[in-house]
């Protein structure tokens, strides 16, 4: 079985993080990780999870104004060209497969709103499964570092995510034949 981890990050909070996830979901598939600039633009057919990360920008995913905001903070973006939100813009449906979402925001409640919840939306309404889920990181502000034990916590919701997919056959079109 097989997961695509597709991320898009700024400063390297989401990538860290996203490695993470990564690395946890490899104890019980194949677990491949991208840049969202480098995704594909349909859901390779051997996929069986796809999950998908994003920093939060003004309370959802990042737009091209709000790459050019995180610009002024530190000028060697990541993902500068490109976010999720075009990436699922374009994504062709993908009825049954499984996907979870996840995002970094900034921690203690201090702004709300989450790129995940946006993205899982987005997923859903291309016939994905989301019942995987969606977790938030914490950052300590725009530019990181991440809370402490927030990498632990990534690699852990992966090893989860990959237990429960592994163990439990899609819902699919795939499951029914
Ligand atoms: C333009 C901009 C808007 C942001 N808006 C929010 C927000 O609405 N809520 C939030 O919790 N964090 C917000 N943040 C903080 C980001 O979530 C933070 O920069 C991100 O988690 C860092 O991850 P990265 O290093 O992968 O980009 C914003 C950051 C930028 C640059």
């Amino acid at each position: 079985m097989k997961a695509l981890v597709v991320y898009e990050s700024m400063f390297g909070n989401t990538r860290t993080v996203a490695e993470a996830v990564a690395d946890g979901l490899r104890a019980h598939l194949d677990s491949e990780l991208v840049e969202v600039g480098a995704a594909p633009a349909t859901l390779p057919p051997d996929v069986d999870l796809l999950v998908v990360g994003a920093p939060t920008h003004a309370f959802g995913l990042s737009s091209a104004a709000t790459r050019r905001s995180a610009a002024d903070r530190g000028p060697d973006l990541i993902s500068r060209e490109t976010g999720v939100r075009e990436w699922l813009e374009d994504l062709p449906l993908a009825p049954g497969v499984r996907a979870a979402t996840f995002d970094t925001r900034v921690g203690s409640g201090r702004l709300t709103g989450s790129a995940a919840k946006r993205a899982a939306r987005r997923l859903r309404r291309l016939g994905l499964d989301l019942s995987p889920g969606r977790r938030s990181f914490w950052v300590t502000g725009t530019t990181g570092p991440l809370e402490a034990g927030q990498e632990q916590r990534a690699r852990a919701w992966g090893s989860e995510l990959g237990a429960a997919v592994t163990s439990r056959p899609a819902i699919g079109p795939d499951a029914v034949r």
